[in-house]
């Protein structure tokens, strides 16, 4: 069976996630274990998705280091002082690990209610260190990351050691929640559209593959073969990488090369093209078109049906949006399409 799930599947297209959040800011959310793990089931109960994606922000990490990070409702995370220069990289502080307790309380919550759920796969995930500078230098959310990326290039030290710091930092916290049992990594690179080939190459890419270096190693029983029939051991997996960003047809392949597995694709390149791109021997994520879920549900069904198609040129396919869930989508559209998908491969 074709596997679904949505980005933003949990938030505000979700009236029983409105009611829950009424009066708390969406940081005190993340770090509120029991409500955490309450949103990320409820998309998974609603809509029988194949996987669930831990409720949390990628710029949780930045906070529990100690980062004036807040995010602002309908704009998104806006820092207190942005960081800009040599000495403001030098005093961002090192996330200590004790700090994580509430992520890992969260995800361990989860878990458990998974398991009664049929044991639903749990996605941990993390930014990605250029996705966060854009953050950190910008001090909020910008349209061309144009400060950040002028760091890099007026000042490479500073951007290098920006990046290092963000890369232990969001490692950490996706290690976390792996070790708290994620089955799944997924690293989002949302705005790495916005660098060229070669700039994402030299001064982006290692710092990717340094957030990776640190759930590379994690691997998890394998559930279809809790034991092997020969030696009766179980045998183990490592924990699959899915690596994501919004227009980055022209990085799929430097995306992959970090130490992703799977990689996610929005929705501005068809599947199949994507997959070739990639040599068609990477499993793929994506990508419906979220601007299609408020259409009729004929022009969605034939648009989810291209995707499945266009989707089987890749070893393998994860179906999914090319971008999150916006706010005002209709649910019952979602759980349409979970249907679909199922009734399509079954
Ligand atoms: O269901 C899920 O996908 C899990 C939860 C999740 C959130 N943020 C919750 C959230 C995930 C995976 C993220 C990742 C995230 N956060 C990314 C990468 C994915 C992407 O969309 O590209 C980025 C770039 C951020 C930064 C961020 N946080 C933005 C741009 C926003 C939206 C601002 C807005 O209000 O439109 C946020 C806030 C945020 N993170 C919300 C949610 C549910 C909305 C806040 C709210 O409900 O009050």
């Amino acid at each position: 069976m074709l596997p679904v799930w949505f980005m933003r599947q949990a938030g505000r297209s979700l009236p029983e996630y409105r009611e829950l959040r009424v009066g708390t800011r969406m940081l005190d959310a993340c770090l509120d274990p029991a409500l955490a793990s309450e949103i990320t089931l409820q998309p998974v109960r609603r809509h029988r998705v194949d996987a669930a994606i831990f409720f949390s922000d990628i710029v949780v990490p930045l906070r529990l280091a100690g980062v004036d990070v807040d995010i602002v409702p309908g704009k998104g995370p806006v820092l207190a002082s942005p960081v800009r220069t040599d000495s403001d990289v030098a005093a961002l502080p090192v996330l200590a690990p004790d700090a994580l307790a509430p992520v890992v309380e969260g995800v361990r919550r989860t878990v458990a209610g998974l398991a009664e759920l049929g044991h639903v796969p749990l996605i941990g995930f993390a930014g990605a260190p250029f996705t966060l500078a854009a953050y950190l230098v910008e001090g909020g959310p910008s349209k061309d990351h144009i400060r950040a990326r002028t760091l890099m290039h007026a000042d490479p030290d500073a951007w290098s050691a920006l990046m290092a710091w963000a890369a232990d930092a969001t490692g950490t916290f996706l290690r976390a929640q792996v070790l708290a049992g994620a089955s799944a990594a997924q690293l989002f690179d949302s705005w790495a559209g916005a660098l060229s080939l070669e700039d994402y190459t030299r001064h982006v890419a290692p710092a990717s593959a340094r957030a990776l270096s640190h759930v590379r190693d994690l691997s998890y029983p394998d559930p279809d073969r809790r034991t092997d029939p020969v030696s009766v051991t179980p045998v183990e997996r490592n924990v699959p990488i899915v690596h994501f960003g919004v227009g980055t047809g022209e990085l799929l392949r430097a995306m992959h090369d970090v130490g992703a597995d799977v990689i996610g694709v929005d929705y501005r390149i068809p599947l199949d093209e994507a997959s070739r791109r990639l040599g068609n021997i990477v499993p793929v994520q994506g990508n419906i078109d979220p601007s299609y879920l408020d259409a009729p549900w004929p022009v969605v069904e034939a648009h989810v049906r291209e995707v499945v198609e266009r989707g089987r040129s890749a070893p393998s396919h994860v179906v999914n949006l090319g971008h999150g869930v916006p706010p005002q989508t209709d649910p019952g559209v979602l759980t349409r399409i979970v249907e679909l998908v199922h009734g399509i491969s079954a």
